[in-house]
């Protein structure tokens, strides 16, 4: 635990350039898993600032986002495609070849073999050696919503209400928050090699008492970190 959300954003971004500099020095890539919403955006100034000042290259970075709204076109602002273009990727120099956002203008009947690819793609790139989470008020992790299993993988889900009514403001107004998303599963999740979830405020309090103190519970999917 950390006094206040900036240290516990620079802490994170400092254990994710360790690491970075680490694989660097063995010629080998780092491979991190992303979150949206407002927790992460002082951990990616915090990382920007270091890739400017400190002059720390992110070559060698890999990167899968951890869910997008569907449908939602790339160009849309409320895309997570936007959000992590604007807030991280715009400003490092992680090749556009390795980063990865779930689709969210791919066609339905291509859907589920879409969701298989981003599992391999993961694979292939060798695991995820640090994902980032928040914390929705549902316990949501990822777009993982209540109901989710422990061993899901990347997929199609219906967002729970609380969500949908916390992205209203973002969307103006519910009715144009997306009713699906695409999101990596509890179980691709949980094979991320070590995991940060961040969570500041008073409003998280309750979920993260939650999550921390209740047995594994679909009801809360956090619980299963
Ligand atoms: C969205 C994202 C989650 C995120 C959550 C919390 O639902 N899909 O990955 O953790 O929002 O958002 P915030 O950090 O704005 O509270």
């Amino acid at each position: 635990m950390c006094k206040n959300a900036t240290d516990a954003s620079k802490f994170v971004a400092t254990q994710i350039v360790l690491q970075i500099v680490e694989k660097q020095k063995k010629g080998q890539t780092c491979v991190l898993g992303l979150a949206t919403g407002s927790t992460p955006l002082t951990l990616y100034k915090e990382l920007i600032r270091i890739h400017k000042e400190e002059k720390i290259s992110f070559k060698n970075v890999v990167t899968f986002n951890l869910d997008e709204y569907y449908p939602i076109s790339k160009s849309s602002p409320h895309s997570y495609y936007t959000y992590m273009h604007n807030n991280l990727f715009k400003h490092v120099d992680i090749p556009e070849a390795n980063i990865h956002i779930p689709d969210g203008e791919i066609d339905k009947s291509h859907l589920q073999e879409y969701c298989r690819q981003y599992e391999s793609l993961i694979e292939s790139a060798g695991g995820i050696d640090i994902q980032i989470l928040g914390i929705g008020r549902s316990g949501h992790i990822g777009f993982n919503e209540p109901g989710s299993s422990q061993h899901s993988l990347t997929r199609l889900v219906y967002l729970d209400k609380k969500t949908r009514e916390d992205a209203a403001d973002t969307f103006s107004g519910l009715e144009n928050v997306p009713q699906f998303a695409i999101t990596m599963g509890i179980d691709t999740i949980l094979q991320a090699r070590r995991i940060f979830l961040m969570a500041f405020s008073e409003g998280k309090a309750k979920i993260v008492a939650e999550a921390c103190e209740s047995n594994p519970t679909t009801e809360c999917p956090a619980t299963f970190l």
